[in-house]
């Protein structure tokens, strides 16, 4: 199961996708985690101090291995970040995913993954969304399942709605804190939501009290799934000093536990990961996608290709 962390910038995204990984894993769960903002600090939070190899200076690479011997798509040149799985693709396990040669192994369990920041080739020059592509790439061409968890900590604001990667999970979670700043993005994100059939739920945070909370629900109405209060523990760890999971105060690891649960009351939907696979194909196909590549992007799509396990 995907779930991603969305919301504006600064709201905690990073820290709540981190923690939420930690908590899965300490039960046992397996998790990979990816950072796809191109400013990393997943990592931090995980505990590890260094930086996983970035995916996005592999794209070339792993757009090779996830072609497989797929006949539409004859080289990596042609493959772009929506280029959707087809007969003969290499499909990823969850332990495949796992197993990503780019990942590392954190403290506390989860592998992580990083779409990596912006190299100096970048600057000015292409766009970011094509580093986000690997992470689209390889969620594309995952089968997954119940019990395995893939945590997605989500670059900041609508650009996750800049490429169809915000219609990749199987529930979203957006963060958010108790201001009128920090739900100001909630209507775009709901109305986004609906039109693609995403599910969506809202995770305040730091609250300070029962008036934050009833803020959060004038605003968010039922989307309020559970709130993290104000975290002593996470502003030690962020002053350096050292944080394990059980320092978390308990009403913040229920929290944790109340996400866990939503994720695995979610029911997947092959068809929808499907159809709106090839729907945002053909999309950027037309965009941008068949003029930079010189050759009709929709004959990627193997129309007997089916989704799912
Ligand atoms: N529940 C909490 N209690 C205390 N501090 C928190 C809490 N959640 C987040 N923070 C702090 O708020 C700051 C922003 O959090 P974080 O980096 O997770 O946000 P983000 O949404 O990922 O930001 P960005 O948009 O920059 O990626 C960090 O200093 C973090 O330690
Ligand atoms: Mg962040």
């Amino acid at each position: 199961m995907r779930v991603a962390f969305v919301g504006k910038g600064g709201s905690g995204k990073t820290t709540m996708s981190a923690l939420f990984a930690r908590h899965v894993a300490s039960q046992g769960g397996p998790v990979v985690a990816v950072d796809a903002d191109i400013n990393q600090h997943l990592a931090m939070v995980l505990g590890l101090d260094r930086q996983p190899e970035p995916l996005g200076a592999h794209l070339s690479e792993i757009k090779e291995r996830l072609r497989g011997d797929n006949p539409r798509i004859p080289s990596a040149d042609v493959m772009v970040k929506t280029t959707p799985p087809g007969r003969g693709s290499r499909l990823l396990s969850f332990d495949d995913l796992a197993a990503d040669p780019y990942a590392l192994t954190t403290p506390d369990g989860p592998r992580l993954l990083a779409t990596g920041p912006f190299g100096e080739d970048d600057l000015g020059v292409a766009c970011y969304h094509s580093k986000v592509g690997a992470v689209e790439l390889l969620l594309n061409h995952l089968i997954d399942g119940p019990g395995e968890y893939v945590v997605v900590d989500m670059t900041a604001g609508a650009d996750s709605f800049a490429s169809g990667l915000f219609t990749r999970f199987d529930l979203t979670f957006l963060v958010a804190e108790p201001t009128r700043q920090g739900v100001s993005v909630y209507r775009q994100y709901r109305e986004y939501a609906a039109a693609y059939d995403v599910a969506l739920a809202v995770v305040g945070n730091k609250v300070h009290g029962p008036s934050d909370v009833e803020f959060l629900r004038e605003h968010v109405g039922d989307d309020l799934l559970t709130w993290m209060e104000h975290s002593a523990a996470v502003r030690a760890m962020e002053q350096g000093r050292h944080f394990a999971l059980d320092d978390l105060e308990p009403v913040n690891a229920d929290a944790l536990a109340v996400l866990r649960k939503a994720l695995d009351e979610q029911e997947k939907d092959w068809a929808r990961f499907g159809r709106q696979t090839v729907e945002f194909h053909l999309r950027n196909a037309q965009a941008w996608g068949n003029e930079r590549t010189g050759s009709d992007l929709a004959s990627q799509i193997d129309p007997d290709f089916v989704f799912g396990p």
